[in-house]
């Protein structure tokens, strides 16, 4: 049976005060809409269609990676008018259509799938889902008569017997494609929003003598985010989930309330993560790892037997057994080798650093290629900007950077090469030789005596 995915994504979401679309809000680290699209994806279902419209160049822009295609609402008249909107790409096909809302991004992948295997088994014309929730404020009421669904209506068009049901839609539905087409030409904007309701369809197809169904689930998977308060729940509920994953895999969380860990991070068994740490994006974290406290990881690759404590690490790798911060800064396209020592205060930008390598306090090493088993003193700085251009400083293997050295890009530093401490490197130095460059010492025999300064 061919399947493919509709995601409405136009509306502005007025109820959570914001200058950016409500769907591009973050949830885990990744935009709900992106969190919709990868659970169609998950569930099977390649084809997937986003409705686009208020700030839809921003929405092409954040989920250009993920492969969908988009239809045009230019106006938001309601979530009836938005599946009308996708017409074009529903047209000729034949199968069905997973109709999801993109503010909603806690979907689970098997709860994806009872829906549409529901539907296909029960050959129904429409299949929803709906959730049992206490306080169903806001969301549309599922009208049963007996276990027949007649039809959803609106929280602001509900009778005061219908406000009293506590089955709510979760605007997440299976369509036959065909039946949805002719449906969606009979909606009209006869409600208390002047809106054309999506939910009215289900009532048109059951007047029309078709099977309508219903999978229930539970109200975590159906969460809409409608305002930040929601945002911070639907934040908690998959913050807990994506945790349980990692705490059954063999990772230690000492305190998973405050561990933050993005939906696509993979982590190894045996690594102890403390409490206060972010780790983000497409991050894969090795075995046996420690993560002490504050630390923020984001798209980088932590090789096993890794040690990282209060440290920032974005799209970077980190080689096996070596230990990073208290306090490190390791930028984009760094890449540290094995068994090397990134200590406290010390910024690693886009260089490569050899295995074994000690950079142990106050040093910045920008543009640069680093060689294994060299040792950095203290506040050595790589002088890779000259105010116009950015150079590249090369050190061989084996090198001994004295203390509060300062290396002038571009230039070269052989291997087995010494620098003595507080030296200004501007020109290359061969392998095996030490670089002095400094005034020499001058000792003013009396000075603070004539000067009338002894204490
Ligand atoms: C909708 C459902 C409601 C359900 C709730 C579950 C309707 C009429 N109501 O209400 O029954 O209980 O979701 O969360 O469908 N959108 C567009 N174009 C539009 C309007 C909306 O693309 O013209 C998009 C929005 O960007 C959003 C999604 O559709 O991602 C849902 O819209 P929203 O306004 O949040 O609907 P709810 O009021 O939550
Ligand atoms: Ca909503």
């Amino acid at each position: 049976m061919y399947k493919c995915a509709l995601i409405l994504a136009a509306g502005q979401g007025k109820r959570i005060k914001s200058n950016i679309p409500k769907v591009l809000h973050k949830v885990c680290g990744k935009e709900m809409v992106n969190h919709v699209i990868d659970n169609m994806r998950n569930a099977g279902i390649e084809d997937v269609n986003v409705i686009i419209g208020k700030g839809a160049e921003l929405v092409k822009d954040y989920t250009k990676d993920r492969k969908v295609f988009y239809s045009m609402q230019e106006d938001q008249l309601g979530t009836g008018h938005a599946v009308k909107c996708g017409k074009d790409f529903l047209q000729g096909k034949d199968g069905i259509v997973a109709v999801f809302a993109g503010d909603a991004p806690l979907t689970k992948i098997e709860t994806i799938n009872n829906l549409m295997e529901e539907h296909i088994s029960k050959n129904n014309s429409v299949t929803l889902l709906s959730a049992y929730v206490k306080d169903p404020t806001g969301y549309g009421r599922i009208i049963r008569d007996g276990d027949e669904v007649l039809k959803i209506v609106e929280h602001k068009d509900c009778t005061e017997e219908e406000l009293k049901v506590k089955e709510m839609n979760a605007a997440m539905y299976c369509f036959d494609i065909k039946e949805l087409l002719v449906s969606l030409e009979e909606l009209s904007n006869d409600n208390t929003q002047g809106e054309y309701y999506l939910t009215d369809v289900i009532g048109i197809l059951k007047s029309k003598g078709k099977r309508v169904g219903a999978v229930v689930t539970d109200y975590e998977d159906t969460i809409g985010v409608n305002s930040r308060a929601q945002l911070a729940e639907a934040e908690e509920i998959l913050r807990n989930r994506i945790n349980n994953i990692h705490l059954d895999n063999g990772v230690t969380l000492i305190d998973p309330k405050t561990t933050y860990i993005g939906t696509d991070v993979q982590i190894g068994k045996d690594t102890i993560i403390y409490p206060n740490n972010i780790i983000e994006g497409k991050t894969i974290i090795g075995e046996g790892c420690t993560i002490l406290q504050n630390s923020r990881i984001k798209d980088s690759i932590i090789e096993q037997g890794v040690e990282i404590q209060a440290s920032i690490i974005l799209d970077s790798k980190i080689g096996e057994k070596t230990t990073v911060g208290p306090f490190a800064y390791i930028r984009p396209d760094s890449v540290i080798g094995k068994s090397a020592r990134i200590g406290d205060f010390v910024e690693i930008k886009k260089s490569i650093v050899g295995d074994n390598t000690k950079v142990s306090h106050l040093t910045y090493i920008g543009d640069a290629q680093v060689g294994s088993g060299c040792n950095f003193g203290c506040g050595t700085v790589v002088v890779n900007y000259d105010g116009k251009a950015k150079h590249k400083t090369i050190i061989g293997d084996n090198s001994f950077i004295g203390c509060n050295t300062n290396l002038i890009s571009p230039v070269e530093v052989g291997n087995n090469s010494y620098i003595a401490a507080g030296s200004t490197i501007t020109s290359k130095i061969e392998e095996g030789d030490l670089a002095i460059a400094r005034a020499k010492q001058r000792n003013i025999k009396g000075w603070v005596n004539k000067k009338g300064l002894m204490k």
